[in-house]
């Protein structure tokens, strides 16, 4: 299968693109190196053969004819930005890149007769979610609390859209939109890491605060209304996260339009995520306690049985222990990251 990934120099994109062509595929990668690291596409090349085009998935003309070119099957595509608080303050930014230039990723694929995509959606779209829907399935209502939220969610719309629009045409056209709650955690053989710039990820914060490059990790708030007061999430390991993606590429079928959540079905607190840093990296690093972080929600917790059910997919990383381990591996071997970061 030829696969066009976007963001493929990005932390999950970069993961997807080795396991993908370790499980054969032909890979195309295109990132515009805003985010991603031409480090990941190096590391990703010593295993095997990508192709990797630098340019924006907005790049309507471009992308059409590579997906042409490399006669692409199916789009995976990660490309996005994803800090929430960013988005408050720069919503049109959001917009522009997750939403419109997803939709002019989606032209070239209508332009190049690409009839297949696997799309990242986030659990974001799920907003602060009542208490009676956690663990959330995902006919949990969505109302996002932020930019970054409903940029995704309107991409969903879209290929709701245009699903319905194919079918009405008998034209092929298959999606499906995976919705991840917390991603953590690094390829289990060390190849490929975590490196974002800003960081704000609580698990790589705390594993900096550990190598001393922090002076002390902040928890934002203690006063939610939580067993520890700190609030819980869903942590999933990439590893896993990946081959989700890959069993539903696999399974995509004309007149598909699916929507997954990505989790663990275990939540687990600010304060756990602290303690079992501690425990991982042997370092008692200090912690403080701030104020709440704005748009966070108590609880994102995942019932991930619809893709079980499905096709048979569930997390081999169910401990938090194992998950930061194979963050702070890669993290202890390169302290600084990708040092060839490209990012402009
Ligand atoms: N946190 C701290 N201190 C820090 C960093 C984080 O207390 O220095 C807390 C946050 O307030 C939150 C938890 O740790 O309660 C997890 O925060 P992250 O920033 O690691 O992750 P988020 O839950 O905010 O967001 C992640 C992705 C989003 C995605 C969301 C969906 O980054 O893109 O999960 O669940 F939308």
């Amino acid at each position: 299968m030829n696969v066009l990934v976007t963001g493929g120099a990005g932390y999950i994109g970069s993961h997807a693109a080795l396991k993908l062509l370790e499980v054969g595929c032909d890979v195309t990668v295109v990132d515009d190196l805003s985010c991603g690291h031409i480090g990941a596409i190096d590391a990703i090349r010593k295993v095997g053969e990508l192709h990797f085009a630098e340019m924006n998935f907005g790049d309507v003309g471009a992308i059409a004819e590579l997906l042409n070119t490399r006669s692409i099957d199916v789009v995976m595509h990660f490309a996005a930005l994803t800090y929430v608080g960013e988005s408050v303050e720069q919503p049109i930014r959001y917009y522009q890149n997750n939403t419109s230039n997803a939709i002019c990723l989606f032209e070239a694929m209508r332009q190049a007769g690409v009839k297949r995509i696997v799309f990242s959606s986030t659990a974001a779209t799920y907003g602060i979610p009542a208490q009676e829907n956690i663990p959330i399935t995902e006919d949990c209502p969505q109302e996002p609390i932020n930019p970054y939220g409903w940029s995704k969610l309107m991409v969903e719309r879209v290929l709701k859209d245009q699903l319905i629009a194919a079918q009405s045409n008998a034209e092929d056209f298959a999606f499906a939109a995976l919705r991840y709650f917390n991603v953590a955690g690094c390829d289990p053989q060390s190849r490929l890491g975590e490196h974002h710039q800003p960081e704000t990820h609580l698990i790589p914060i705390c594993l900096d605060a550990a190598l001393g490059k922090l002076e002390a990790v902040t928890v934002f708030g203690n006063d939610y209304q939580t067993p520890d007061g700190t609030c819980i999430r869903d942590y999933v390991h990439i590893d896993d996260l990946v081959d989700a993606h890959i069993t539903v590429m696999k399974s995509l079928s004309n007149g598909d339009g699916k929507f997954y959540n990505i989790g663990i079905g275990k939540g687990y607190s600010v304060k756990n995520i602290v303690d079992a840093c501690k425990e991982v990296t042997s370092n008692d690093f200090k912690v403080h306690v701030g104020s709440r972080r704005s748009g966070d929600p108590p609880i994102l917790q995942a019932n991930a049985k619809r893709i079980q059910d499905d096709l048979g997919w569930t997390a081999k990383y169910t401990h938090i222990k194992e998950i930061i381990e194979s963050a702070w591996k890669w993290r202890k071997a390169n302290p600084d990251g990708y040092v060839q970061c490209n990012n402009k």
